[in-house]
């Protein structure tokens, strides 16, 4: 299979933060892989604006220990990351003061596309998007990058679009949630909305139920500060999970276009129902006798937030009235993964022997590790004695059905940023779902906060707390394994 590279027209892109955690470990080294796939016109230029006092070559310098240390086998390319290395500058600049932008201003070269990207707290958009206008340096055909979190609430997060919205427009501003970028995320689109088979039975006639899983094998050490502020609710569920919620869950846009594909994901949060309180687990991972608890991990001995949450969630519209779909994501659990699994109802009748409602189509989608798409069937067991069922998988994994191409299952961040150089933010949440989403959320925290709920503690590697079985249970359903 030929890998394609398709071209994009040449830019200058500053990182603000650009010595910072996020630049230094996805931004730069995806930059870097695009560069050695040849997107990277040869006059693009990437900047990295930050606070501390470098020149350019110490800039080059920190950066190739970067991608060295999170660059993926294609850091070992010495002549490619030389080569990459010049397209890279440094100027240090003071987002609330006047150092180093008219210097920046000087960086600029007419006529490219302008991104710039910001890796920065959230406290400081508002002062960079005022002086990168006042300094001549954004015009109207520039575009900003922004990360999550976007605001911690609906009033913050409508502040941070207002700050936004008087010095940029809507067409201009890229609200990054990596799970968008992920080749399996988009591949289910393709999987929906490219082929007969699912669509028609995409609806409340034929599909069970619905369960997403974020399953992560890591903890909150290194980052308790600020993961005890957000808790997995913040962190996960109201953009990533809410994110792969629309997608599966949307109607079929006339069109994959930016807008027409956002507009359907509104419209989804918006028929989300509220969730009661008894549809929600909490938990948060236990100490073991090596390990530290999450307490531990957050240096917060009295700590209340969520490393895991669970729950079930209806979306109030034609297509999926009485469809329950299952939420799940936390930290420290089992293994790494995350699934979306689609699960059709049973026959209802069957013309075989034997209970024909254990035999179930499960559609599932594989996000992370082992890439893919498999299809639970229902077949013969194969040899003489009857007519015994068993179910098997369809399965594809990309990685053994792409081959070569496999390799291009790359990094979310590498994509997007190729993406507002070409100026398609079909993958970047848009302000008002950004906003719709937390206005969902925002009752369910404030709930937990004014009944001082306390999260239940799990084991370390295991799939959360057993009330998280519970709420699956109670139904008459079960979650599916959660396997590396
Ligand atoms: C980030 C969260 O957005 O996503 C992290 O802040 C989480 O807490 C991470 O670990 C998971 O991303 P991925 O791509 O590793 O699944």
């Amino acid at each position: 299979m030929v890998s394609r590279v398709i071209p994009v027209d040449t830019f200058d892109l500053v990182i603000f933060g650009g010595t910072g955690d996020l630049a230094r470990r996805k931004i730069l080294p995806g930059l870097f892989r695009r560069f050695l796939a040849g997107q990277m016109p040869p006059d693009a230029r990437v900047v990295g604006a930050a606070r501390a006092e470098l020149d350019s070559a110490s800039y080059r310098d920190l950066i190739a220990k970067s991608i060295a240390e999170f660059g993926g086998p294609e850091a070992k390319d010495e002549e490619g990351l030389a080569a990459f290395l010049t397209r890279l500058d440094y100027v240090a600049i003071d987002a609330n003061g006047v150092n180093g932008w008219t210097k920046l201003a000087n960086m600029m070269h007419s006529d490219v596309v302008r991104a710039f990207y910001f890796s920065v707290a959230p406290s400081l958009f508002g002062a960079l998007a005022e002086r990168l206008h006042q300094h001549g340096i954004a015009n109207a055909e520039s575009r900003i990058v922004v990360e999550k979190p976007f605001g911690r609430d609906l009033a913050s997060a409508h502040a941070l679009n207002e700050t936004l919205a008087a010095h940029f427009n809507e067409g201009q501003i890229y609200r990054i949630d990596h799970y968008l970028g992920k080749e399996t995320v988009q591949n289910l689109m393709a999987v929906r909305f490219g082929n007969v088979l699912f669509e028609p039975l995409w609806n409340n006639h034929f599909v069970d139920h619905i369960q997403i899983t974020v399953a992560e094998t890591v903890g909150v050490g290194g980052r308790g500060g600020y993961y005890d502020k957000s808790g997995a609710m913040r962190d996960m569920v109201q953009n990533h999970l809410m994110q792969l919620l629309c997608l599966i869950a949307m109607e079929p846009p006339s069109q994959f276009d930016a807008n027409a594909v956002r507009d359907e994901k509104l419209k989804v949060i918006r028929a989300l129902q509220p969730v009661e309180a008894h549809h929600i687990v909490r938990g948060q991972y236990d100490s073991t006798a090596t390990e530290k608890s999450y307490r531990e991990d957050a240096e917060n001995p009295r700590s209340f937030t969520e490393s895991f949450v669970a729950m079930k969630v209806q979306i109030a519209n034609w297509r999926w009235a009485g469809v329950p779909f299952y939420l799940r994501t936390g930290k420290k659990m089992r293994a790494r993964s995350s699934e979306i699994a689609v699960v059709f109802k049973d026959l209802g009748h069957s013309i075989f022997e034997g209970d024909i409602s254990r035999h179930r189509n499960i559609l599932s989608i594989r996000l992370q590790p082992n890439e893919g798409i498999d299809l639970q069937v229902t077949i013969k067991e194969p040899g003489p004695g009857g007519m015994r069922l068993i179910d098997v998988p369809l399965d594809m994994t990309f990685a053994d059905a792409l081959g070569d191409h496999a390799g291009e299952v790359s990094d979310a961040y590498e994509r997007l940023i190729m993406d507002v150089i070409r100026g398609n933010q079909t993958l970047f949440m848009r302000g008002d779902e950004v906003e719709a989403a937390w206005k969902w959320v925002d009752p369910i925290i404030a709930g937990w906060e004014a009944r001082n709920d306390v999260p239940k503690l799990y084991d370390m590697g295991s799939s959360g707390p057993d009330d998280a079985l519970m709420l699956m249970h109670r139904d008459g359903r079960r979650w599916r394994e959660i396997k590396g």
